[in-house]
């Protein structure tokens, strides 16, 4: 691993599988940590209130001086900070990783969390539409996508977090399509 610190961005809507990839990389690398969006927003507190849906109003500006501090203070050659809200903040020098997740596969697992028709058809559109790509797009220099099921992920991250270049992105148009022409989906 090169000496200077290495930070990567794990974004993607809910359920693509962020949390677990995170976990999984910085078990892999050694000397890295995983940062978790959604535990820090709630620990230090970094938030203005609940919206009507119930979702935490996060502070963006707070939150990206409290991960900027977070990467100055590590100790380790390597950091992972997942969230979906990171496609909407510029955190410094970061790589981006985007997680992708196909639509059937994104709807049963949102079901089975227990959320309702309308949050499972919001997200899984918001997926199809690349939301998250598109955003990061707006905030980082290079973003690369792909399934989280992906038999080459690992290789790629290693790579990436080697500095080397890795291209990807992912249409996911056409499963939008076969939904809503099966009817799979509530609009
Ligand atoms: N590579 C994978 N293959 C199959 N299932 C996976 C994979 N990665 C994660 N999952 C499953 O997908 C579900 C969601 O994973 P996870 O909680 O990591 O997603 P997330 O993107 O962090 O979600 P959230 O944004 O809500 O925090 C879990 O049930 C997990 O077991
Ligand atoms: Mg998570």
């Amino acid at each position: 691993m090169p000496s200077a610190k290495r930070v990567l961005v794990i974004t993607g809507v809910p359920g693509t599988g962020k949390t677990t990839l995170a976990d999984r990389i910085a078990k892999r690398v050694g000397d890295a940590e995983a940062v978790h969006i959604t535990e820090l927003v709630k620990a230090k507190r970094l938030f203005s209130g609940v919206s009507k849906q119930g979702e935490l109003i996060v502070e963006t500006d707070r939150l990206r001086r409290e991960l900027e501090r977070i990467i100055a203070r590590s100790v380790q050659s390597v950091v992972i900070i997942e969230g979906h809200l990171l496609c909407d903040i510029s955190v410094r020098g970061a790589m981006v990783l985007v997680l992708r997740e196909h639509l059937p596969v994104l709807a049963e697992r949102l079901k089975r969390r227990g959320y309702s028709l309308e949050k499972v058809s919001k997200n899984v559109i918001d997926e199809a539409l690349d939301y998250c790509g598109m955003h990061s797009g707006n905030h980082y220099a290079s973003v690369f996508e792909s399934f989280c099921s992906d038999r080459r992920l690992m290789e790629n991250v290693r790579r990436l977090l080697h500095g080397q270049k890795v291209c990807g992105s992912i249409d996911l148009m056409p499963e939008l399509y076969t939904m809503i022409s099966k009817g799979g989906l509530s609009l």
